[in-house]
């Protein structure tokens, strides 16, 4: 079987990082470890080097695969990563395009760094090799290769939404992305929604042939597009919460037998409908009023991308929101809101979610959403919490058990915590069990596996394409 090369912005080198790996990068590892892969991207790191010169790859090899990294500069980090990446891309494509900060040179340096790093990879491709392609930092990246002559099949996976027209055009270089969008072989997206919007794209602004089912012909090239919605390994996840309590933790548990517990965990982003939440929390103390003294709700949210303008306004208007909720509604001995700005390990994490009665998942906007799928996973099948979820993550479409909320809504989401909080056990068990069955059938493995073999089907380039 040909080889496989992955490149994702970040990668996750075992044993490099502290924490343990997220159930997306043990996918990817998986699928890699197949075929003796090769995964290549960022090393995350800041470089000293400035202008023309070229970084050198660090390559090192672990269980069987091969890890090649690159550094970055200062100016391509700030002009490729913060500006084009997460201050265009990011919000633009979350429906947040009052948060875009478009600048022309924060595009070029985009582009300038795709093929930078198109040509740093270039030279460890093998003929039949295959390449998977992972989101939106590399839009351009296959177009990047084919500029410097690689015709292996590339693929190409967009793990966050894809805008319908009206938002994407709003994008000044949405043409250019679209067209080089088309260059890949197989585009894949979260949901046939995604997928839909971005077929609309093309039809809007070129003409576009559908050759065969799902397989299309615009700006020249023929490729196709699949829905494959990303998910979890929810048997590695139920070992990781059953395990042992270590003393912490076990400590933690008396304190949270204390009273009902609510728990969410992201990124510190926008797009994950913080504020919002927060208020409908309060709403719920508000409203609720048999709640007050009895509910606890914890709120992980370490900090992401903090060199972003948007990010940083965002922490302070957290900081500012939660004294301002405990302030009205805790006591002198309970505190009803915490606000925990700190990375938490996976495995810690899952038995944190397994100890709490409601899991409160509630972005603006989302692709998939792996932490649903992993709230669920970590329960007690005998005695499991609650996934309240927005309506507009991709999860939403599988996880059918949990109260799908709009998070706009604050009396909506109230509600539902309400309801979460007072669910008797046999209406949560069968919920649970309805979500499992989902989650088993469409595992991490399944998603990486149809992927492959949908890009190994593909016919070898140069035999029909321009
Ligand atoms: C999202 C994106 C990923 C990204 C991750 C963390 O899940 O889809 O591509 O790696 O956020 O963001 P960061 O900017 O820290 O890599």
């Amino acid at each position: 079987m040909s080889r496989l090369v992955v490149v994702s912005n970040r990668i996750a080198i075992p044993n490099k990082s502290k924490s343990s790996a997220g159930g997306l990068a043990v996918g990817i590892m998986d699928a890699l470890k197949n075929t003796s892969g090769l995964w290549f991207g960022w090393s995350g790191e800041i470089s000293e080097i400035s202008g023309e010169e070229e970084e050198e790859l660090d390559i090192v090899e672990k269980d069987g695969i091969t890890y090649a990294t690159v550094p970055l500069n200062q100016n391509d980090y700030d002009l490729y990563y913060c500006q084009f990446s997460n201050a265009v891309i990011w919000p633009a494509f979350h429906y947040r395009i009052d948060l875009v900060d478009f600048q022309r040179e924060a595009w070029e340096g985009y582009c300038r760094v795709n093929d930078l790093l198109a040509r740093q990879l270039q030279p460890l491709i093998k003929p039949d090799d295959i390449l998977w392609i992972h989101d939106y930092h590399l839009l351009p990246f296959a177009a990047a290769l084919r500029k410097i002559g690689v015709t292996n099949r590339i693929g190409f996976f967009l793990h966050i939404p894809f805008p319908t027209p009206e938002v994407f055009n709003a994008l000044p270089t949405h043409k250019e992305l679209l067209e080089m969008m088309c260059e890949y072989d197989l585009l894949g997206f979260q949901t046939e929604t995604d997928r839909n919007a971005f077929v609309e794209n093309l039809d809007q602004l070129t003409p576009l042939e559908d050759v065969a089912p799902n397989t299309h012909r615009a700006f020249g090239h023929t490729f196709k597009t699949e829905v494959y919605p990303i998910s979890i390994a929810p048997d590695s996840i139920k070992q990781m919460a059953e395990g042992p309590l270590p003393p912490k933790i076990d400590m933690m548990k008396r304190e949270l037998s204390n009273a009902k517990n609510i728990i969410s965990c992201e990124r510190l982003d926008y797009t994950k409908g913080l504020p919002e939440r927060f208020l409908a929390f309060e709403a719920l103390l508000e409203h609720y009023p048999q709640h007050r003294g009895k509910v606890r709700y914890s709120q992980i949210a370490p900090t992401s991308r903090g060199d972003v303008q948007a990010y940083q306004d965002l922490r302070h208007q957290l900081e500012m929101e939660v004294g301002r909720i405990n302030g009205k509604y805790g006591s002198l001995n309970s505190t009803p809101l915490y606000y925990l700005n700190q990375h938490f390990d996976r495995r810690l994490l899952m038995k944190i979610f397994r100890l709490t009665d409601v899991g409160l998942v509630t972005p603006l906007r989302d692709g998939m959403n792996l932490v649903a799928k992993e709230y669920i996973a970590a329960q007690d099948p005998e005695d499991p919490g609650v996934l309240v979820l927005s309506r507009f993550t991709g999860a939403a479409n599988e996880m059918t058990g949990a109260l799908i909320v709009n998070p706009y809504d604050r009396d909506e989401v109230a509600a539902a915590l309400d309801q979460a909080l007072t669910m008797g056990r046999e209406e949560r068990i069968s919920r649970y069990n309805e979500m499992m069955k989902i989650l088993r059938e469409n595992d991490i493995a399944h998603w990486g596996e149809t992927y492959l073999k949908d890009l190994r089907a593909l016919p070898e380039r140069g035999s029909e394409k321009s």
